[in-house]
């Protein structure tokens, strides 16, 4: 079911010895929401390896993708948080030049792509391995092939569009296990002028603000500007600019080009990459910041009075992570809400704590929620104003 990596995924340096930083022990998988008739998919070890030579964080495993995504239920949300980051994204490529063609790597239901042809870019591809939203995303007009990128998709996607202005790969990349082949790959679909958006959460940001929760079995990396310098130098690719944005906990977009491009990479870009500094000591503060903060709710909802009800917010990855780590159970946390369909009436990973829709904040009538959802906090309290007016209370395991 996932094999142990043997060396780093950015520097692929063999005498580097992996450190290992951060240990949950072995937990299921966070997207692998099930029925109440299905068996539990499966568990794995959740521990993090450090190179020292390049600063790259990595899962001391990886799981079968075939496991991980057969039945994909990650979807691009419809928040106005994320309508922003599309819009400043967006804004942000037609800044690097031409912008009529884009190809898509990890386009989910073509939510970023649909934004992009409304927007300037006459012909869009969006490159899923999830089935059914390949399948949402043809049905809402966007041409998009199903299958992960590999030699094949590849090859497809440049000749369906043999001149991308933009390859992008918007949080799909931390994902993949061979960067390499993950390069040569857009290598196929990109020409001397393409621009490359590599979007990734930024590791600096997840260990600055404690967000251990980003650490699950479909992030097999975190990434920063030293590591992905290190993965682009045997490569025809070097960084140009580089844009952090704050959606997700912290996020950097990486613009690339190939070296033959002409023209120098950003000063500022340079810089960023020289100052920073990420090291074994960072990833160690971290785990025991994770150990403090998963003892502090636990702490926070055993005293509770024991009649409250007490429900969770947004059925994120990160919800798994939390209510695994925390040994949180029905008697715990009764439920979870979530607005994606295809996460309704499922059992969250690893616990009997079904997900409701949205209203079982008002049938429930719980006394406390959880959000697990923390990145929208802020769009999250406006939206339920009502429950709090109503002396309901929102509890932020983590603070942005
Ligand atoms: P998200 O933070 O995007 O990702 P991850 O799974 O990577 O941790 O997930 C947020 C979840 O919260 C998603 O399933 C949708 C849900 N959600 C709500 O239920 N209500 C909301 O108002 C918002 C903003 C999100």
């Amino acid at each position: 079911m996932y094999k142990f990596i043997q060396q780093c995924r950015a520097c692929g340096d063999p005498a580097v010895k992996l450190v290992p930083v951060f240990d949950l022990g072995v937990q299921p998988l966070a997207n692998s929401f099930r029925t109440k008739d299905e068996e539990q998919s499966g568990y794995a070890p959740l521990k993090v390896l450090f190179c020292e030579k390049c600063s790259l964080a990595q899962l001391s495993v990886v799981v079968d993708p075939v496991i991980l995504y057969q039945h994909y239920t990650y979807e691009t949300s419809k928040s106005a948080t994320m309508r922003l980051h599309f819009q400043n994204l967006w804004d942000c490529i037609r800044a690097h030049g031409p912008h009529e063609s884009v190809i898509e790597i990890g386009s989910n239901d073509g939510d970023f792509l649909m934004h992009a042809s409304r927007n300037g870019a006459a012909s869009v591809l969006g490159i899923d391995a999830s089935e059914n939203f390949s399948r949402v995303a043809r049905l809402r007009g966007i041409n998009t092939l199903f299958g992960i990128l590999d030699d094949y998709t590849a090859d497809m996607a440049s000749r369906a569009i043999p001149k991308a202005d933009v390859v992008l790969a918007r949080h799909v990349f931390c994902h993949a296990d061979d960067w390499q082949k993950f390069m040569r790959n857009i290598d196929t679909m990109a020409n001397r002028e393409t621009l490359i958006v590599i979007e990734v959460p930024y590791a600096g940001d997840t260990i600055k603000r404690g967000e251990f929760d980003q650490i699950y079995h479909e992030h097999l990396s975190y990434l920063g500007f030293k590591a992905m310098t290190a993965l682009l130098e045997p490569t025809p690719f070097r960084i140009h600019s580089v844009r952090r944005f704050s959606v997700h906990g912290g996020v950097v977009a990486f613009f690339i080009r190939r070296r033959d491009f002409g023209g120098e990479p950003f000063p500022d870009s340079v810089a960023i990459a020289e100052s920073e500094n990420i090291t074994v000591d960072d990833w160690c503060r971290l785990a025991v910041h994770a150990r403090q903060e998963i003892d502090a709710l636990r702490g926070r909802v055993a005293a509770l009075p024991g009649s409250a009800v007490v429900g969770g917010y947004g059925a994120s990855a990160k919800s798994t992570v939390w209510l695994n780590a925390c040994g949180f159970s029905k008697r715990q946390v009764r439920f979870v809400t979530d607005t994606t369909p295809s996460k309704i009436g499922r059992l969250i990973p690893g616990t009997e704590i079904p997900v409701l829709a949205e209203s079982a904040i008002k049938s429930e009538h719980p006394d406390c929620m959880i959000c697990f959802a923390w990145n929208y906090k802020r769009e999250i309290i406006e939206k339920e104003a009502e429950y709090l007016s109503n002396g309901g209370q929102f509890i932020f395991p983590h603070e942005p």
